[in-house]
C-alpha cells in the first residue's frame, strides 16, 4: 500500500457499540476531513476501472460522499441511488436488509440504455446495500462496470454476496 493510502487508513476511526450494541462502527469522517486522505482514497476507488465506466453511482447516504468525489476525479457524472421516497420519479425500487435494519432504495432512469456504471459505497459489511444497488441498476437496463468500496469488513459475508469487487481497505 502506498504511504498516502496507509496514512488515510490510519484516519478511519472504529467506534464500539454504535449505533447498536455489538456493532463496531467504522467512522470515515476524519479521513474525509483530511485533504490528502480524501484525494488518495478517491483516486484508489476509481483507478482500477479507468476508462471502463460512463458514470459513477453512489448509495445514499454515505455512498454519495465518495461517489461524488470519485465522479469529479474520473471526469464523469454522478447518479444517486436514494432511500425510498426521496426521488421525484423513481423508475425502480429494491428492498434489502442492512447489518442493522431494513431499507428500500430507488433510482431514476434518465441514462441511455447500456450505460456503464461504477457503483461506489463507503463500507461493505453484509453486502446487502451493494447487492441492492447492483439489482436496481441492472433492472433499468444499465451495466455495472464495477463495484468499488472504501472499507471492507471481513467476516460478515459481503464478498460472498457481491463476488468480484474492489476494496481499498479491509479489516476483520
Ligand atoms: C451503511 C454503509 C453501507 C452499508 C454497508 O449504510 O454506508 O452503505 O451500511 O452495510 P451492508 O454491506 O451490510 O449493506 P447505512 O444505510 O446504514 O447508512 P448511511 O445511510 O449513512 O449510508
Ligand atoms: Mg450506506
Amino acid at each position: 500500500m502506498n504511504p498516502e493510502l496507509a496514512r488515510a487508513e490510519s484516519l478511519i476511526r472504529s467506534i464500539p457499540d454504535y449505533p447498536q450494541p455489538g456493532i463496531l462502527f467504522r467512522d470515515i469522517t476524519p479521513l474525509l476531513a483530511d485533504a490528502r486522505a480524501l484525494h488518495a482514497t478517491t483516486e484508489a476507488l476509481v483507478e482500477p476501472f479507468a476508462g471502463s465506466f460512463d458514470v459513477v453511482a453512489g448509495v445514499e447516504a454515505r455512498g454519495f460522499i465518495l461517489a461524488g468525489a470519485a465522479a469529479i476525479t474520473a471526469g464523469v457524472g454522478f447518479v444517486p441511488i436514494r432511500k425510498a421516497g426521496k426521488l421525484p420519479q423513481p423508475a425502480a425500487a429494491v428492498d434489502y436488509a442492512l447489518e442493522y435494519g431494513t431499507a428500500t432504495i430507488e433510482m431514476h432512469d434518465d441514462l441511455p440504455a447500456g450505460t456503464r456504471i461504477l457503483l461506489i459505497d463507503d463500507v461493505l459489511a453484509t453486502g446487502g446495500t451493494l447487492a441492492a444497488g447492483r439489482t436496481v441498476i441492472e433492472s433499468l437496463g444499465y451495466t455495472v462496470a464495477g463495484i468499488s468500496v472504501l472499507f471492507e469488513i471481513e467476516g460478515l459475508g459481503g464478498r460472498d454476496v457481491i463476488g468480484d469487487l474492489h476494496t481499498v481497505f479491509r479489516s476483520s
